[in-house]
Order: structure tokens, then C-alpha cells, then sequence
């Protein structure tokens, strides 16, 4: 007897990708072998393995991967300001290409065939997959079953009561949320109607800002070269960091993003997240490059920040294109050390002091006090020449143009052909 091919499924431990094992057999006749990735927030990965055994899998296997999550994607993604359309720190995006990478890796150690995962086909997450999967190994097949098998979510009930699967009622919920320690996504059900304002059990991690303690609490930030090292003077790894931070700030209600946003494929769509560690350390470290950067430093860290947000959230991670942007962000980092200070207050987390050994910020230039060594009198020749390509342009204008010929003219009207 020949032995069946095999197949690598990303698995959860949820009811599409447990359904998506026995359909996985069914359909390709293939062995599947599971693979659990805790990307910081897995409880129990134990239970997550059984549940895998029970509903078929050949093989389950599981892996804490926070550490690596943090450390190549997280803190790189901070220190470039990756906030996709200026508010979301990217938490699933980021995800996706270090999935893929393992997916990838399980598969050949195991020599498998293909790679599966459980995205359905309107969404972001199947194109980051994809696209890092074939990127990394153009040979591997991809199985992507809630794409392929057109069940609406009664069949896949249906079918899950058919085969024996159960499906967990107590952490049946109207939303569909993704999370990981950088942060979590909400969406579905009543989110779906952008006019609705979020209901409080859309939540998990944070609480309402109306309900958050009446007392600031204030937390201080050590950054190395643009990378979070230490809390309240405390030297701390990158995971115990985050999760410290999420503790101490989701209490706070901060980190609620309401975001109607752009997905790859063309939708506009209502998404929900909370991240407060996330929220809470790009505001930090936005705090400190202010302080460290100079003006055209910052101007063009933004644009980058911008494409880098957008090359992470399109699921283009292990391009030419983020090395080359990596590479100028982390010269950029080299000066961005010092401390930050932040007040976690009903639902806000702001920057109320920064330090740092190579700050830009000088007293003895800036202060109106005693001290001053600012020269007064050079700003006289400097606002001569700042202002005469303005002041030529005006008088050469004045005597050229009507008022009425600088208003733009958008619209042509209609004609009328004869
Ligand atoms: N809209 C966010 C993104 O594209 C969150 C996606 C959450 N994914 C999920 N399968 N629930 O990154």
C-alpha cells in the first residue's frame, strides 16, 4: 500500500478549521497534519492538539512562536510606524507572513505537498498567505477550503453535526475576531452597519473609557534604537513588555480603534480593534523620534511609514521593496534611545515628558528665559531670502493675472454639437 500524500493545515482549534480537517480528507483525500502557531495570546495549546487528534488530523502540532513574532515582525513594525491608514498597528497582518513562513517550513520537514489555511476569499488575510506561501515556495500547493467549499455557516454546522464535530457553544459569539499580542480584531454581526456605535461586549481587552479608573496611571518607556527595552525603569523582554503594557493600559480603555478601512480586494469594511500595548508604545516612540529626528528626518519617515504600513497590510512581507525600506528605518532607529512618559487616562494614552541622551530639543536655543543663545539678529537675513521667491512670485503675478484667472477651473460645461 502507498502512503497518502500529505497536506500542512494552519489550525486554529475553532469550527472552520476543524471542519476544514475532515473536508481536507474527504475532498483531497490527503493526510492532514495540523500545526498550531501561539503567537502570544494561545491559552491552551494542549486542548487545541487534542481537538485536532479528535477530528482527524494525522498529526498535531503546535509552537510558541512569540518570541520570533516580536522580535522580526513586531518591533520592526514600530520602529517604522506602521499604522495602516494612520490608526491600525497592523496585529493580524503582521501575523500572516510569519504563519506562512512556518506553514512552509513544517511542510518540506515533513515533505508534504501542500499548505492550507482556513481564509475565506473576500478577505486580506488569504491574499497575505498566498502570496508569502508562493513566495517562499512556488512548488507548494495551497488548499484554502472556506474558499473553496461555498458552505454558509449554517451547512458548515450542518456538516460539522454530520461528522461528529462539535462545535464549542460557550465560545459561540456574534462577531468574528482574530487576535494575537499585538493586538485583537472584531468583526461581523452589528459592526456591519457603520452607523452603529459598537456594542461594550464587542470588547475583550479594554475597558469602556467611561468606566476606567477616575485616577491617572502613568507608565514610563526605555527605548534602544527605537525598540522598547525596559518599563518603569525595569529591564524587560519583548513579550513580558507587551503583555505588561496591554494589562496596564487596557484597563484604561485605551486602544479602541473604529476603523472603516481598505482591504486588498477592493472592499470598504467596519473594523474594530483593541490595542492598547500597541496604541499605547507608537504613540511613545512617536514622542521620542520628535524629539530625536530632525525635521526632514521626520518628514520622510512619515512617507515610509505610510508604504511600509501598506506593504505589510497587502501581504507583501518577503519583498525586495520591505528590505530596502527596512534598511533606512533601521539607520533612522540609531538615535531613537531614550525614555518616554505616558498618563494611561480614560481611554487616552498621551506622552507627558520625553528624554533622551541625544536629543535635538535644546534649552539654551529654545527657552525665552535667561540662557538664551539664539541669535536674533541672523533671523533678519534669513527671512529676507526664506520669503523672496514668495514676494518675487506675488509682484510678478499682480501685474500678469487678473484676480479671477487664478480660481480653478474643474468642471468644463456642456456643449452642444450642431
Ligand atoms: N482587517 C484586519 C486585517 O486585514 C483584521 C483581519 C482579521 N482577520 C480575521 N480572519 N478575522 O488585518
Amino acid at each position: 500500500m502507498t502512503e497518502k500524500d500529505t497536506v500542512v493545515l494552519a489550525y486554529s482549534g475553532g469550527l472552520d478549521t476543524s471542519v476544514a480537517v475532515t473536508w481536507i480528507k474527504e475532498t483531497y483525500d490527503l493526510e492532514v497534519i495540523t500545526l498550531t502557531i501561539d503567537l502570544g495570546t494561545q491559552e491552551d495549546l494542549e486542548s487545541i492538539r487534542r481537538r485536532a487528534l479528535e477530528v482527524g488530523a494525522v498529526k498535531a502540532l503546535v509552537v510558541d512562536a512569540t518570541e520570533v513574532f516580536v522580535d522580526y515582525f513586531i518591533w520592526p513594525a514600530l520602529q517604522a510606524g506602521a499604522l495602516y491608514e494612520g490608526v491600525y498597528p497592523l496585529a493580524t497582518a503582521l501575523g500572516r507572513p510569519l504563519i506562512a513562513k512556518l506553514l512552509v517550513d513544517t511542510a518540506r520537514r515533513h515533505g508534504a505537498r501542500a499548505v492550507a489555511h482556513g481564509c475565506t476569499g473576500k478577505g486580506n488575510d488569504q491574499v497575505r498567505f498566498d502570496v508569502a506561501i508562493k513566495t517562499l515556495a512556488p512548488e507548494m500547493e495551497i488548499i484554502a477550503p472556506a474558499r473553496e467549499w461555498g458552505m454558509t455557516r449554517e451547512d458548515e454546522m450542518d456538516y460539522a453535526a454530520e461528522h461528529g464535530i462539535t462545535v464549542d457553544v460557550t465560545r459561540k459569539s456574534p462577531y468574528s475576531t482574530d487576535e494575537n499580542l499585538w493586538g485583537r480584531s472584531i468583526e461581523c454581526g452589528v459592526l456591519e452597519d457603520p452607523w452603529a456605535e459598537p456594542p461594550e461586549d464587542a470588547y475583550a481587552w479594554t475597558t469602556a473609557p467611561a468606566e476606567a479608573p477616575d485616577e491617572a496611571e502613568y507608565v514610563e518607556v526605555e527605548f534602544e534604537c527605537g525598540v522598547p527595552v525596559g518599563l518603569d525603569g525595569r529591564k524587560m523582554d519583548g513579550p513580558e513588555l507587551i503583555h505588561e503594557l496591554n494589562r496596564r493600559a487596557g484597563p484604561h480603555g485605551v486602544g479602541r480603534i473604529d476603523h472603516l478601512e481598505n482591504r486588498v480586494v477592493g472592499i470598504k469594511s467596519r473594523e474594530i480593534y483593541e490595542a492598547p500595548a500597541a496604541v499605547l508604545l507608537h504613540a511613545a516612540h512617536r514622542a521620542l523620534e520628535e524629539m530625536t529626528l530632525t525635521r526632514p528626518a521626520l518628514r520622510f519617515k512619515q512617507t515610509v511609514s505610510t508604504h511600509y504600513a501598506d506593504m505589510i497590510y497587502d501581504g507583501l512581507w518577503f519583498s525586495k521593496f520591505h528590505q530596502d525600506m527596512a534598511a533606512f528605518v533601521l539607520s533612522s532607529q540609531q538615535v531613537v534611545s531614550g525614555t518616554v512618559r505616558m498618563k494611561l487616562y480614560k481611554g487616552q494614552a498621551t506622552k507627558v515628558g520625553v528624554k533622551s541622551p541625544l536629543a535635538l530639543y535644546r534649552k539654551e536655543l529654545a527657552t525665552y528665559d535667561e540662557g538664551d543663545q539664539f541669535d536674533h539678529q541672523a533671523a533678519l537675513g534669513f527671512i529676507a531670502l526664506h520669503g523672496l521667491p514668495v514676494r518675487t512670485q506675488a509682484r510678478v503675478l499682480k501685474a500678469a493675472l487678473p484676480e479671477e484667472t487664478l480660481r480653478p477651473k474643474l468642471n468644463p460645461p456642456e456643449l452642444t454639437p450642431e
